[in-house]
């Protein structure tokens, strides 16, 4: 049966059903990295790029697809964590689960960064994905919104201290995913989310101050942080996220960091001595 234009985009692309040509025209920007950008990169000094940054120029294995910009955020939040985990109170070996596997590239990058004893796995709706099983961490396969799957790796996981959600980037999924593995997630760990921008896009339920959109709920946690000071209830959007456990909640172009954390009510401290 011939495929149409449309249908064969939405399957090389990984489109989602019901994409528009604008939707289309936008997500060029989530296609792999151009070799300019490369070229361009090579001109900055070494030195002012972060350790991941180079580390993920050094890859020469499986490809993997990232925004330049996210290996700074993933440095800025993760190098004390993996140098000093007990800081955070957490202990060695780290144990990492990355939704969304494709062609293992970025778990090859992430068994460098995080060590050789850390725990790390990946989990793919898709099949194919179960080839690198093994290589660089273990892959399971089976849906990010499918609760009872997401259980099961990480029981097998014995815990989870770091998440990074690179999976369908469907606002339903990443709030559906959120709230099923943030009960799960150490307290002291990390939960990363990427390519917000899909967020702003309808094909992916999202929209510019689009109730629905996983952008729009993640701000609420801005609120839920601020609990304390007002009376009503925050979390509109019952994200299951209190007050107690959120530290921090991190904006960056496309990725959000959560901080999970056993938060001490919030007490004036008056310095000096006078
Ligand atoms: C952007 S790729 C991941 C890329 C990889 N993390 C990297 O950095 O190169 C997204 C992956 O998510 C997978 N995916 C899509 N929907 C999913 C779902 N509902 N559950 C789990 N994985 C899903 C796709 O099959 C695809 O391999």
């Amino acid at each position: 049966m011939l495929k149409s234009i449309p249908q064969i985009l939405r399957e090389r692309l990984q489109l989602p059903v019901g994409f528009s040509i604008a939707d289309l025209v936008a997500s060029i920007r989530t296609l792999p990295v151009k070799i300019d950008d490369f070229e361009v990169l090579d001109k900055v000094p070494s030195n002012e790029l972060s350790s991941l940054t180079r580390m993920a120029m050094r890859q020469n294995g499986e490809p993997f697809l990232k925004w330049w910009h996210y290996f700074d955020i993933y440095s800025r939040e993760l190098d004390s964590l993996v140098s000093h985990p007990e800081k955070s109170g957490l202990r060695r070996p780290l144990r990492v689960l990355e939704i969304g596997v494709w062609r293992g590239g970025s778990l090859g990058l992430w068994r460098e960064y995080f060590g050789s004893d850390a725990v790390i796995y990946g989990v793919d709706i898709d099949p194919n994905s179960s080839l690198y099983n093994g290589t660089h961490a273990q892959v399971r396969i089976g849906s990010q919104t499918d609760c009872a799957f997401m259980n099961s790796v990480i029981d097998e996981m014995s815990g989870v201290d770091v998440v990074i959600d690179d999976g369908s980037h469907n606002s339903r999924d990443v709030i559906e995913t959120l709230r099923c593995l943030w009960p799960r997630l150490t307290f002291g760990g990390l939960y990363f989310i990427e390519d917000l921008h899909t967020s702003y896009w309808p094909a992916w339920g999202g929209g510019l101050h689009r109730r629905t959109s996983s952008i729009e709920k993640l701000k609420s946690l801005v609120d839920v942080l601020h609990q304390p000071y007002f009376e009503r209830q925050a979390d509109p959007f019952k994200l299951g996220i209190t007050q107690q456990e959120l530290f921090s909640v991190s904006f960056f172009d496309s990725v959000t960091v959560l901080s999970k954390r056993d938060n001490l009510e919030p007490r004036p401290f008056r310095g000096g001595r006078k």
